[in-house]
């Protein structure tokens, strides 16, 4: 009997070859790209902060610091820069486990009142009110801190303790009874995060706001 030729694309061999070096050409890629992506979202610390090391996630206590954001021309969208220090609730001085524990309070607290049933933070959550990734760095937020608080945060923590009565835009964020406590945890948690690297998301947040300042070496 003759050997029949068979044609490569309906041989079984080749295709269960190939599904094999697919998945596991796949499997590599993934376990790399997931260590590389946990190097990259590394909190980083306050040795970092203190010597100009820019880390995509900062450590806490960059609720010491200035934050702003600058349009860089290689990457194509806005990066945040971290400036000179700025008091935060009258201090500038937090040290890492206390900036920890005032973050922990304020992320606590963001999930216990469900923000994102509303807000989007970093990418998830809903779009029924404003995107709060970037909200720290809001204009709006000169004008409340105008309205009666001597600083933006203090403008923020007033606002989110009693939003009904601060409505500033055609929709007003209902009162959550959050505490004065909580709101501080909130405020350091809103400033953290838009201290954060997202590579330029939310696109084209708050552009009026980008004003260009002292460089730490963040390019
Ligand atoms: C039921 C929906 C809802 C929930 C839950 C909610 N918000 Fe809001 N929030 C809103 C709406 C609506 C606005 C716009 C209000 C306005 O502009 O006056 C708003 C506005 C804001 C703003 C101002 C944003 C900006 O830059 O203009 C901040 C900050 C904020 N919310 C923080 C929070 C935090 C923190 C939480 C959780 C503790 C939260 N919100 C929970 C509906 C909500």
């Amino acid at each position: 009997m003759s050997k029949r030729t068979v044609s490569v694309w309906t041989d079984n061999r080749f295709w269960m070859r190939s599904a094999g070096w697919i998945t596991g050409f796949s499997a590599v890629l993934l376990i790399w790209l997931t260590f590389d992506t946990l190097a990259q979202i590394q909190m980083g610390d306050d040795n970092d902060l203190k010597s100009g090391i820019a880390k995509r996630v900062p450590g806490p206590t960059v609720i010491n610091y200035n934050i702003k954001y600058q349009f860089n021309e290689k990457r194509g969208h806005e990066v945040p820069i971290i400036g000179e220090k700025e008091k935060f609730f009258g201090r500038d001085d937090y040290s890492e486990e206390e900036a920890g524990k005032l973050l922990h309070i304020g992320k606590l607290a963001s999930q216990v009142k469900n923000c994102m049933n509303c807000h989007t933070l970093l990418g998830n959550g809903a779009y029924y009110a404003p995107d709060l990734t970037k909200a720290w760095l809001d204009p709006k937020w000169d004008e409340v801190a105008f309205l009666g608080a001597p600083t933006k945060e203090e403008g923020i923590a007033k606002f989110l303790m009693d939003p009904s009565g601060n409505v500033m835009h055609s929709k007003a964020m209902p009162n959550l009874g959050i505490t004065e406590k909580e709101a501080k945890g909130l405020v350091a948690f809103l400033k953290h995060m838009s201290s954060i690297d997202t590579n330029g998301f939310p696109r084209n947040f708050g552009k009026k706001n980008l004003v260009v300042n002292e460089k730490r070496g963040n390019q």
